[in-house]
């Protein structure tokens, strides 16, 4: 009888404790400040990012008055649900829209991801010194590569690494708010309504992150 009810017990908690990592979660609405790391230790770009996690939209505009050198200027405006992204110039009002190869958006958490495990960055035992991370990782279709995306418990990204051969790299996100302080942010720019699609050129791969590349 104790053994039983010890099993059930057991089996309970197990059960909670997978039914928690079994689905991904996925962020909310948010703005903050991303930096994009070459595994090389190359700081490509530091900017600021809004994003709406209903709609997948994200906008991220690199800062070129930061104080880190970095190597690319860059605003983007993504829509992953619908497969496309524009590449804004907006001092001289001009933009590109290309389509998007790969679906790969670094705030969100790819439905399929597996559960990892979860850490403690600094201290697990002295309050308030600790942040502690959920991981889910995954492969990355078509580049013979996995990602591996850490989230604090309530979900916001704290970095997703991205590991293929070519170019791993690692998108890491701080000063995050749970708002989108300019919705205008996510609007396709007057000047870019009615922009044809553009033809890359045969072999281009086009995503997120290969515009850091
Ligand atoms: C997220 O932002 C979008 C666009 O501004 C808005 O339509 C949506 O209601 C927001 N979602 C939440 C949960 O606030
Ligand atoms: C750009 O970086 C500078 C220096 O860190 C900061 O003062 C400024 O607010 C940033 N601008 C944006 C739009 O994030
Ligand atoms: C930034 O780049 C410039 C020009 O390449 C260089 O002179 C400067 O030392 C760099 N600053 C830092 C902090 O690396
Ligand atoms: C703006 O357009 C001019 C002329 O086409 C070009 O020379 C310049 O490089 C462009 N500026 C930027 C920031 O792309």
């Amino acid at each position: 009888m104790y053994a039983a009810v010890v099993l059930v017990v057991f089996a309970c908690l197990t059960d909670t404790i997978h039914a928690d990592h079994h689905q991904p979660c996925h962020p909310p609405n948010m703005t903050g400040v991303m930096t994009v790391i070459t595994m090389k230790g190359e700081i490509k770009a530091v900017g600021a990012f809004t994003y709406d996690s209903m709609g997948k939209k994200l906008r991220f505009r690199s800062n070129d008055s930061h104080p880190t050198n970095t190597s690319v200027g860059l605003d983007l405006l993504m829509f992953f649900e619908q497969g496309v992204f524009y590449e804004i110039d907006s001092k001289n009002q001009t933009c590109e829209k290309k389509k998007l190869d790969m679906d790969l958006n670094p705030l969100d958490i790819p439905d399929d991801a597996k559960f990892h495990s979860t850490i403690t960055a600094g201290s697990r035992s002295i309050e308030g010194e600790g942040l502690k991370v959920n991981i889910w990782t995954g492969s990355i279709p078509n580049m013979k590569g996995y990602y591996s995306v850490s989230v604090t418990m309530g979900c916001l990204p704290v970095s997703v690494l991205y590991f293929s051969e070519s170019a791993p790299m690692l998108f890491s996100n701080m000063e995050v708010d749970l708002e989108i302080k300019d919705p205008d942010l996510l609007l396709v720019p007057s000047f870019c309504l009615g922009q044809p699609l553009e033809e890359s050129p045969e072999g281009t791969v086009n995503s997120f992150i290969h515009e850091f590349m």
